[in-house]
């Protein structure tokens, strides 16, 4: 709901308020960001205001870095960090913007070529002028009673002749009072993506971004906002994610006014965009979720705010496939009759999809060619894709195929006509990683060459699932179709170019179903989740280490988002042997498949592979619709616990592991959150009947286990 008269302007969601003035200077000030207000706090709200706010008889440039404010200029007076440098053509860019005028529009902004919310219930606009430049910045908040999520972005727009250089275009700046707060950060690298990391906030600018063209492994586009103390179940905080999948920049800087600023959005990096006379320039939206039910209670907001009003609604909670992928099982080196068996084994076992990776095209029999050349290699396949999507059918299975449509080989019938076309400046050594260039998606002819030729195999097969993958970072950012001063506009053009091409074979496949991948979950944000109902977590698969990552991405990513994949052991990437059941059960909370050769597995696995489909398939709705509660993280003690709640709390779904086989280890307990208190629960693999009450504060006896071993309940309510 929102409030405004063009002097206050106070938004509500479920359970945040966040309150706005103008001050008698004209200055945009935030009042309040946390748990709900009412309209008749505004008096005190303001008072408190009055405090700190620059008054028209002092020097007011001076006082305005003492008062919260929603938009950060550079230059005059607000020594913060900018939220928008805009730099004339005399090289000049101090600014001050003040208040100009306000709208309130119905639902949600919709935003040409960039993802963004699908839905919401009003919109307040406040555009804010500099008193220095032809520069208005209109600020968008996007509320509904029903979330906790504020949606935030400016739209920066140029309203004079002269172009105007943007040095930085953040989307937003949200203030929190005095307080002592932490960071919540997801870290990590490839095959170790998004481990939580929780650290006190010290003084100056604490930055989190990515230069690499994408979100990245190393630092996921997510900043949780953490009251000294907030835990798992209880305490206020913020969760900001970017729907972005660029370069881009979150920060949290201590002020001189004692408040912790937030802001962030493109990451200003290298970045430089033109703003003609008359054109503006619209900035990614950022989701501010409020929370005063912990983490967890983050978590669930953001949740259903994606699955409902981001993930494309056409699938997202449609029952997802059971996939064999095939990557792990042949890497490079198949032939169809490599294949054939694993797609005749997984029609016994209950799978739904075979999926096809990497090596089927051109002249890709390892990672040095044919990135780019988009047709089948018929050496390979004999028949083509067509004899193997035959034998799919035959077996009651649909097909899925993997693309990597940004990249390209030198060694390829694309580069060789089209050299030009990578990313690289002319007389520096390219960086080969994974022996491969990046296509410039900058140019609107290289993005319709490769949907073209993406689209016609779409068009000629029956193909029900594709798998978009990216395996490298950007370097030597330039774009020969630039002109030199523009070259700054690069990194956030090539990702409107991604998002061009996935909005365009949206459009025309609506029923083929996306998953995304960026070597593992390098590029795993609520933006590619706009067009990726799915995306690949990681390409580790181990029992163990997933237990980690899949904690750690659950934090701000539902659980339906996330592929998870039983494979084989050794694992591939670390070396360990778990059980079978434990990959299992880990791949059971996410979106479930295999990534093994079926056909290799002994007559044990392939029995408990028939029971672990045939189990998933009771609870994949818990997993597409369900609440999550964290129980017991891998991070802290030697248990890993999470549970997934129905929505009307009639069935929940646990799945535990013990990591390591510890001797006299008794009364461990796990207290199940999440159930309806008054409730009678039956736990059917324990054969004991409880109370939710009781199974929250009394809780249940962990198992006994040894190293990896886990367990699976399932809870159904009796009275
Ligand atoms: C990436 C993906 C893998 C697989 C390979 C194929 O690493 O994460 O799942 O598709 O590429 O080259």
């Amino acid at each position: 709901m929102i409030e405004a008269n063009g002097k206050n302007f106070l938004m509500h969601g479920k359970k945040y308020s966040y309150a706005l003035r103008v001050t008698e200077t004209g200055f945009l000030q935030q009042l309040h960001y946390g748990g709900r207000v009412t309209e008749a706090d505004l008096k005190y709200l303001i008072e408190i205001g009055e405090t700190t706010a620059p008054h028209a008889d002092m020097n007011m440039d001076m006082a305005f870095d003492r008062m919260l404010s929603e938009y950060g200029f550079y230059g005059r007076g607000d020594y913060r960090e900018p939220t928008g440098i805009f730099e004339r053509k005399d090289g000049a860019s101090m600014s001050r913007l003040r208040y100009q005028s306000y709208r309130v529009e119905k639902g949600a902004p919709k935003i040409a070529g960039m993802p963004h919310v699908r839905k919401g219930d009003e919109t307040l606009v406040i555009t804010l002028k500099d008193d220095f430049s032809d520069i208005a910045v209109d600020l968008y908040y996007t509320v509904s009673d029903d979330t906790n999520v504020l949606v935030r972005n400016a739209v920066i727009r140029n309203t004079g002749a002269e172009p105007i250089m943007l040095k930085r275009a953040f989307s937003f700046r949200a203030q929190l009072p005095n307080g002592k707060y932490n960071m919540l950060r997801l870290a990590g690298t490839w095959g170790q993506e998004r481990n939580p990391e929780i650290a006190p906030i010290a003084h100056g600018v604490t930055r989190l971004q990515s230069l690499m063209g994408c979100t990245s492994h190393n630092t996921n586009c997510f900043m949780g906002i953490l009251k000294e103390n907030c835990t798992e179940e209880s305490g206020e905080c913020v969760g900001v994610q970017l729907m972005y999948s660029g370069s881009y920049a979150l920060t949290a800087e201590w002020c001189k006014n004692g408040a912790l600023t937030l802001q962030g959005g493109i990451c200003d990096t290298g970045f430089g965009w033109e703003l003609a006379g008359g054109e503006e320039f619209v900035t990614p939206q950022a989701l501010l979720t409020y929370s005063n039910e912990g983490l967890g209670g983050m978590s669930r907001g953001i949740h259903d705010f994606l699955r409902e009003r981001v993930i494309n609604p056409a699938h997202v909670y449609k029952r997802r496939p059971i996939v064999v992928n095939n990557w792990e099982a042949t890497y490079f080196d198949f032939t169809e009759e490599k294949l054939y068996p694993i797609i005749d084994e997984a029609s016994k076992l209950g799978i739904d999809t075979f999926v096809l990776d990497d090596g089927w095209f051109g002249k890709r029999d390892s990672d040095w060619s044919g990135l780019g050349d988009w047709t089948v290699n018929e050496k390979k396949l004999k028949g083509g894709l067509k004899a193997l999507i035959d034998r799919c059918k035959k077996n009651g299975l649909k097909f899925g195929l993997w693309f990597e449509p940004e990249m390209v080989n030198e060694d390829s019938e694309l580069y060789r006509a089209h050299p030009d076309w990578a990313i690289r400046k002319e007389g520096v050594e390219p960086c080969r990683s994974r022996q491969q260039l990046v296509l410039d998606f900058t140019r609107k002819e290289v993005v319709d060459h490769i949907y073209g030729v993406v689209s016609k195999v779409l068009k000629e097969n029956e193909i029900s699932y594709v798998k978009w993958d990216m395996n490298r970072n950007i370097s030597e950012v330039y774009s020969a179709a630039l002109p030199a001063h523009r070259q700054g506009e690069f990194m956030h053009r090539y990702i409107l170019g991604v998002y061009d091409l996935a909005q365009r074979l949206m459009s025309a496949f609506p029923n083929v179903f996306f998953e995304g991948c960026a070597s593992g979950g390098g590029r795993f944000d609520a933006g590619m989740l706009y067009y990726f109902p799915q995306i690949w977590t990681s390409d580790d698969t181990d029992g163990y280490e997933r237990t980690k990552i899949q904690w750690g991405t659950s934090l701000c990513y539902p659980l339906s988002s996330m592929s998870c994949h039983v494979s084989v052991c050794p694992n591939h990437q670390t070396q360990r042997i778990t059980p079978f059941d434990t990959r299992g059960n880990i791949a059971s909370l996410g979106a479930f498949g295999y990534e093994l050769d079926l056909s290799k597995m002994t007559d044990e696995e392939k029995a408990l592979t028939k029971k672990q489909v045939e189990s998933y398939k009771r609870t994949d709705e818990l997993i597409l619709k369900g609440d999550l509660y964290r129980l017991k993280s891998p991070y802290e003690k030697n248990y890993f616990c999470e549970m997934v709640v129905s929505k009307d709390k009639s069935e929940a779904y646990v799945v535990g592991e013990r990591i390591h086989g510890i001797p006299c280890d008794y009364n461990q307990y796990v207290y199940l959150s999440g159930l309806d208190e008054s409730a009678v629960y039956e736990i059917e693999e324990l054969k004991i009947e409880a109370s939710g009450k009781a199974l929250y504060n009394a809780g249940l006896l962990l198992p006994k286990l040894s190293d990896f071993s886990s367990w699976r309940w399932h809870l159904k309510r009796k009275s």
